[in-house]
């Protein structure tokens, strides 16, 4: 079963979103495997973040990743890496549209609620960085 991986950001956390962006995914039909409310260490935020090292606003980005709880989740269900995407919206809220995560609670591309891992590389490789396998449920196949 396809998996992927999605953090409330601190901004998400702050605002009380965790119900609100939980209760999205679990509507659409995807099943949550795991999920813990953790603060992330700079070592930490610099690994998830490592394709932006070289970007001008990386150190905002991990100041700010570790600015205060993320709500870390893992997600399963059919094509979950591509429709969650499209459920959280542009990158940038001012781009995302109505009825997106971002395109309705975000304002600007720093605090932008929520990540969600953007290919099946970035999936497993994220997944790995924050859960053990231990820490993933299994679901029945019988419901
Ligand atoms: P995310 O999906 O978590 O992946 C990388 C993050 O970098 C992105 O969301 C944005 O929050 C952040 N980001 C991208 N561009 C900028 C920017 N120009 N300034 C600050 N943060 C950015």
């Amino acid at each position: 079963m396809e998996k992927t991986f999605l953090m409330v950001k601190p901004d998400g956390v702050q605002r009380g979103l965790i119900g609100e962006i939980v209760s999205r995914f679990e509507k659409k039909g995807f099943q949550l495997v795991g999920a813990k409310l953790m603060t992330i260490s700079k070592e930490l935020a610099e690994q998830h973040y490592g394709e932006h090292k070289e970007r001008p606003f990386f150190g905002d980005l991990v100041e700010f990743i570790t600015s205060g709880p993320v709500f870390a989740m893992v997600w399963q269900g059919e094509n979950v890496i591509h429709t969650a995407r499209q459920m959280m919206g542009s990158t940038n809220p001012k781009d995302a549209v109505q009825g997106t995560i971002r395109g309705d609670f975000g304002l600007t591309v720093g605090k932008n609620i929520i990540h969600g891992s953007d290919s099946t590389e970035s999936a497993e490789r994220e997944i790995s960085l924050f859960f053990k396998d231990a820490e993933l449920e299994e679901y029945s196949k019988l419901i």
